[in-house]
Parts: C-alpha cells; structure tokens; sequence
C-alpha cells in the first residue's frame, strides 16, 4: 500500500496511485495522483523546471530555477516565494508568518491512527495503512506531522495533519489546513453542492478560471448553504467515463475548500477548518489536531468517484449496529400532525402505519414540555403529560405491543426563551454579555464549550433514553449561530470549533455504549449532512422537501458524495407542504426508495386503494431494500433532458433496481430507451416495471371515451370510483443478457394524445417507474 524508495513515496489503492517526493530542499513536491501506476521510472511525468520563470523568487540562492511557486507541492508555507494562498496561517513564536516546513522523518504504520479530539475514519488493521510525516519549521522549533491513511479497496486516501509548538514563546494559528495538494490542471471542471433550506445539494458545475474559488461555510454547521464535498473533473467526463477526483472532509463545523489555479496552470485544491473568525493559541508543546479530510480518484466518470465514496463511507465511516444492516421502514408524524397531537391520534396514525408494513414508528417534535408550537418548550425534556398522559415509556410500551419500534426526535443544542431550562439559566445560552442575542427560529444555540451545558444535555437525553425502550433518534439542530461568545473561553476565535469537538464529545457519550439505537441526524434537513455526523448517524435527514421532484436534485447531488444507505428519504402527501406541486403516490415512493425509505403523512387521508398502493410499496421495498440501500448505485446518463435515470446493482448481482423519472411530459413524446449497466455480460436477466396502480381520474375528461356510459370528470361518481378502483399502469417484460440490456432497452410509448391501451405508459409530469431487473441464470 504505502512505499517509500530514494526519497519518493507511492500511496497505492486498488486502482489509484498517489506519489510524492522529499525535493532536494526537504519540500514534499507532489508528483502524480490518479491512475494506478506500476513501478518504474517517473521522469516523464515529473514537472520540469528548465527556464526561471520571470518574477519569481528563488528558495535557495544555489539553484535559480528551485522555485516553491512552480512546484506542485503537497504543503506550502508563506514568505518563502510561494504566493498561492497558503494552506496555513500561523503567527510563529518569533511573530512573523513566515513558514517553512521541511521533511525530518517519516514512518508507516498498519491501520488509521485516530483523531484524539474528533471523529475520523476507521478500519480494520491489515485494511489500511497510514502514513506519519514528521515536517518542521526548524528556526521556529514547529512541527507539522502529516498523516496520509489509505484505504486501499474503496481508492480513497485521507489527509490531515496537526501541528506542535516546541518554542518557549507561543504561536497563533490564523488557518490551518487538513490537506493541499498541487495538480496539474487538465482542463478541469469544479463541481459543487449548493442550496439552502429545502433546496440542499444543488449540484453546479464551474470551469476553473484563474484564480481563487472558495467553498465554504460559516452558519457553524457545514450547512445546506455549501456541502463541503467537492469535485474535479476533466472538462467532458460524464457520470461513466473520464477523469474525477472527489474531495470531502470528517467535519460538520464551519469548512473551506479553497482551489486556486495558478498561473503557471497548476490547481491547488485546499480543504480544512474555515478561517473565518478562528484563531488557536499553541503554547509549548500543546498540538492542534485538523480534521480528516478525504480524497478520491476515478477514470471512470463521476459514478466511478461516487461508488468509491459509498463503498468508504459504508466501511470506514458508519459504525456501530447498524453498519451495513438493512434500515427499517419508518413513520414520522411531523408532517402529518406538527405539534398538534394527542395519544390516540398518535396511536390511530401508528395502528394504520402497522397494518401497512411500517416497522418503526417516530413522534418527532413537540412531546415535551410547552412545546405545543416553536415558540417554547426547547431546552425541557420532561414529556408533556396532557399529550401522552401515561408518560413516554407507556407510549413506547403501546407502539412495541403494535409490532413497531419506537423513534424520538430531539433538538438538544437548542433552548427557547420561553423555557425553563432557559430561565433557569440563561447563561447556557450562546450571548453576548451586553449585547441582545439574535433568535433563529425563536431559539438560541446552547452553549457546547461549556462543560454544564455539556453535562446538561448527556444527562437529559440519556435520561429519556433509559426511561423508555427507544430504538431510533432524530437529532435535530434548526438554526445557524449568532452571537458566538463563550465565557468558557479565553479566545473566542477557537468558538466555533470548540463547538464541534463539544458536540462530538456529547454525541460519543450518549450514544458510544448503545450502538443499538439508529442514530439520524437531522438540521432542518439537510444542513449538516457531512461526514462528521456520519460518524455518529448511519442516516441522515436529508431535506424538509419530501417532494420527489425537487428531491430528484437533492438526492442526486447528495449521491456523487454520499450512499443511498446514508439519504433518509419520505413519502408525504399531495400537494407538498412545500411546493405545492401535486405529484401521484407512485413517484413519491419510486423516489424515495433511492434512500432509507419513510412515510411521513397522515394515513387516515389516504383511500383505501391508495393505502393497498402503499403496503405493496413498503413490501418491495422491504424485499429489494439491501439493494437500494447498498447496492452500488449509477446516475445514467438521460436521453432527454425531461427524464433522470437512476439504477442500483445489488452487491452480489442478482438483481438491479432501475428508476425511470420524468421531470415534465412532452407532447408527442417519442422513442423512450431504459439505459442500464453494471450487469453481467453473460448471465441472463429477465427485467419487469414494478406495478403501479393508474387512478382513474388521472384521465380527466377522456373518461368518457374509456367508459361505456357518460360521467362528470370531476363528479361525485369519478371520485367514488377512484377510491375503490384502479387499472394496472402498463407492465413490461423482458429478457436477456446482461450485454443486450446494457445496449438500450427500449420502452412502449407513452401516452401522445391519441390512443390508450394497457401497452400505454403513462407517466404524464412528474411520472416515474422502476424496473426490477433480476439475474435467472448466473454466465
Ligand atoms: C426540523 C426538521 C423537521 C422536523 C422539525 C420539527 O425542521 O428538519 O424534520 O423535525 O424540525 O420541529
């Protein structure tokens, strides 16, 4: 895995390599990552320096052409002639920010040497190697020790490092980096993922033009603003072909991703803790540990990349119980009820939930205290006897004697003004003493530098965990900081990371001893979906947008970067709470069924045959769901641009889940085809559409030109007969091997207008279905 000859190292993984060298002047000069190489001379594709490059600086004055600001480096200082932006801002002991890291010395262990103060990649020894480089300013008596681990099957190789002060004097670190790494630039495209509430993981694409583009985060979560994974890619790579690096990191505070190309058209790709109002005194011999960050390659297109971080992040990140085993099929009742709810509604809702197959029933917010609107409540944990009069263990007790598991939601770093918690100590409170604090969503952020507060929310939370049998948690956190101040602090630029190492602290004690409990984290959907709480939460709440068309983008977005077994994803009602949009049941399942599957509507709505429609959808999913959960999953590449195309192969290969989605129909639609790959070339398939119920007054007035007598569309009589009947959306059948499927199935028409028969399919806007492929003989 990790070599070291003459001075260059070599990082393999089963199909990249990464290989750097310890320059003539101790500076570590990144020679290649990317494809796997094998042993032999590197002078072809190492950066030549024949020429001094006007305007440069040279590092030594015995060699005119040694210049750090054209070498690729894997770290560079300031003030030593490289005028990219540094991966470190430090004020040294002697109060200058001149830095110059240097090699002293390295070694090389097997496994990952783990962060003390945060969550970080794991494995099992023999699986991955680590790399430790000792790098020291030496006027300065700093060291920067550099750890590379390799994770060899999933191609991924993750960065950080941590820096000592040996001086008598102090220094002040201003930013410091958990990696950088100079490449080449071949015409790469950055891609990004960007949103908002309701609106997470937008992915955009954007040429490299010279300069600095930052991606970053300052709410003090990594936030649905800017997810901190990223991408590079050869101009022209699609989802199956070309050259992609992916970058992420083991972090859910404030990030920075700063990629700079440089004159010279060299990339520099920079990822760590934000600068943004940090600073870190180091006295003698204290250390500053970075986050993890993480990298990958493939030349197989973005799928290539994105299955490598799937396979990581099922392997190396999520922990505990529920490390690749199948999640249930929940129920949350928040958008069904809000915070409007009594014990018998509550159980009516769970008895329907029961009857349709759901195996985990979740009363998400608003048990507690007076927590009957956002407006209070936050901060009490006690529960709130007029809703559940016989106490939450009671509770729990009746949804287990229905055959479910029972789920709670929390919001622990959080207390409304109108609370006790709060009025009994204010000064939990994240505030400004002086100064009136700034409410999100009529709340304040507890203040988790502050050991109390710390022990506070153990105690509550575990408190309620021991109290009743409870198998899941949705842990939510709804606002972004204001007023970063803690009197726990003497520097308040180390506020927002203390956060963090505070909150990863309060997660490990709570949850470290019950790796049972199905841990999903949740900030108003999606604004810390990140590999630090992956850590901690298999799953996390990807959205508050539960309408498939708008999660059709979120879920894509979160996929280049994220596995399906990590995205919750719920069936709601029409038209959505959040759009408006009307959608059929059908997509709203089909899409939520590429991710952890859940319902989150009130069931006594539905009609019966929508509630027949709804248990066969949990029993395919419960049938198929190791596949959608784990297989490995392929965005495809779409013939037009009104449709998605989306396939997961089980790991084994007996089967594969493909999903066709139209965003809008098309008049007069033509030649449909069912792109599909990652099948075997000689084993013989037969691939079939999930039935889906057609509701009849999806045929408006044409009705009348199916029945035999005449009715008003939107009468008495076409409403009654959609309750109870339904025809069969068209099924198709058919076989082959794997090779002619991959060629391009084609589909029937769909609906143009003109003619219906049980051969049309009608998809209409926003229609979709999903195909099971499945493997009847193996070649
Ligand atoms: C946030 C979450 C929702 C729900 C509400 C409850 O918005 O994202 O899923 O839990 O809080 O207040």
């Amino acid at each position: 895995m990790i070599s070291y000859l003459d001075g260059t190292f070599q990082l393999d993984t089963a199909n990249t390599s990464y290989i750097f060298r310890v320059s003539k002047f101790g500076h570590l000069e990144t020679i290649h990552y990317g494809e796997l190489l094998q042993d032999q001379s590197l002078e072809a594709i190492i950066l030549k320096h024949t020429a001094v490059i006007g305007s440069t600086v040279a590092y030594d004055a015995s060699d005119p052409l040694y210049s750090l600001d054209t070498l690729t480096l894997e770290w560079s200082g300031i003030g030593k002639g490289d005028y990219r932006h540094s991966p470190a801002e430090i004020r040294m002991p002697d109060g200058s920010f001149v830095t110059d890291f240097k090699y002293r010395d390295h070694r090389i262990v097997d496994g990952c040497i783990p962060i003390q103060t945060l969550p970080s990649a794991y494995s099992v020894q023999s699986d991955s190697q680590t790399l430790e480089i000792t790098l020291t300013d030496d006027p300065g008596e700093v060291t920067l020790l550099m750890y590379y681990t390799v994770f060899p099957k999933s191609d991924v190789i993750s960065r950080r490092v941590v820096l000592v002060n040996h001086n008598e004097n102090p220094l002040i670190i201003r930013s410091l980096m958990s990696m950088m790494i100079d490449l080449p630039n071949r015409n790469y495209s950055l891609v990004t993922f960007h949103g908002g509430w309701i609106k997470e993981a937008h992915r955009q694409d954007r040429n490299l033009q010279y300069g600095l583009f930052v991606n970053e985060s300052t709410t003090g979560a990594s936030s649905n603003r800017h997810n901190p994974g990223f991408l590079l890619a050869e101009q022209g790579s699609s989802e199956s072909s070309g050259r992609v690096y992916g970058f992420n990191l083991v972090y859910s505070g404030n990030h920075y991703e700063g990629i700079e190309l440089s004159n010279q058209d060299l990339v520099r790709v920079m990822s760590g803790i934000n600068p943004h109002c940090f600073e870190w005194q180091l006295a003698k011999d204290e250390r500053f540990e970075t986050p993890e960050a993480v990298m990958t390659f493939s030349d197989h297109g973005y799928n290539g990349m994105s299955g490598h971080f799937h396979d990581f992040i099922n392997e190396n990140i999520v922990r505990g119980d529920w490390k690749g085993r199948e999640r249930p099929v929940l129920l949350n009742n928040w958008e069904a009820h809000f915070f409007s709810f009594t014990q018998n509604k509550l159980l009516r809702l769970a008895r329907r939930a029961r009857r349709l197959g759901v195996e985990l029933f979740v009363l998400d917010d608003g048990w507690f205290g007076k927590r009957d609107s956002d407006n209070a409540g936050l901060g009490d944990y006690n529960v709130n006897r007029k809703k559940l009069p016989g106490g939450l263990s009671a509770f729990a007790r009746k949804i287990n004697r229905l055959g479910m598991q029972f789920g709670l939601w929390f919001e622990p770093e959080m207390v409304n003004p109108d609370s006790d918690l709060y009025r009994l100590h204010p000064e939990y409170a994240v505030r400004i003493p002086g100064r009136d604090p700034s409410l999100g969503r009529n709340q304040f952020v507890l203040d988790l530098c502050n050991p109390k507060v710390r022990d506070y929310i153990v105690e509550s939370v575990r408190g309620i965990l021991q109290e009743a049998d409870i198998s899941y948690v949705k842990w939510d956190m709804n606002r972004h900081m204001s007023d970063m101040f803690s009197p726990c602090l003497t520097n308040q630029g180390e506020f927002f990371h203390r956060y963090m190492i505070g909150l990863y602290d309060i997660l490990a004690r709570i949850f470290g001893d019950q790796p049972h409990i199905l841990l999903e984290t949740c900030s108003s959907g999606g604004n810390r979906f990140d590999l630090g709480m992956l850590c901690y939460s298999p799953q996390i709440w990807a959205s508050d947008d539960t309408d498939p068309v708008e999660r059709l983008a979120i879920q894509k977005g979160l996929s280049y970067l994220y596995p399906l077994s990590s995205i919750g994803a719920h069936v709601s009602s029409a038209p959505h709470q959040q759009t408006l949009r009307s959608t059929s049941l059908s997509t709203r399942f089909n899409t939520a069924s590429f991710g952890c599957l859940g319902y989150e509507i009130d069931l006594k709505y539905l009609s019966r045959l929508e509630k027949r429609e709804v248990k066969e959808q949990i029993a395919f999913y419960k049938k198929h769901r190791g596949t959608m959960q784990f297989g490995r999953f392929y965005r495809l590449e779409a013939q037009k641009s009104n449709k998605l195309h989306w396939e997961t192969v089980a790991k084994d290969g007996h089967e594969a889940i493909a999903g066709l989605f139209q965003t809008q129909s098309c008049a007069g639609e033509g030649l449909n085809i069912l792109p599909l790959t990652g099948l075997d070339s000689r084993s013989k398939y037969t691939l079939r559409t999930r039935p889906q119920p057609l509701y009849i007054r999806r045929f408006g007035g044409l009705i009348n030109h199916i029945l035999p007598f005449h009715v008003h569309p939107d009468g008495f009589l076409v409403s009654i007969l959609n309750k109870f009947y339904s025809l069969t959306d068209c099924v198709e059948e058919y076989e082959g091997y794997g090779d002619l499927l991959e060629s391009g199935v084609k589909l029937s028409n769909q609906f143009v207008g003109s003619y219906y028969n049980s051969h049309t399919r009608l998809l209409g806007d926003f229609g979709s279905n999903l195909y099971v492929i499945r493997r009847e003989s193996q070649g």
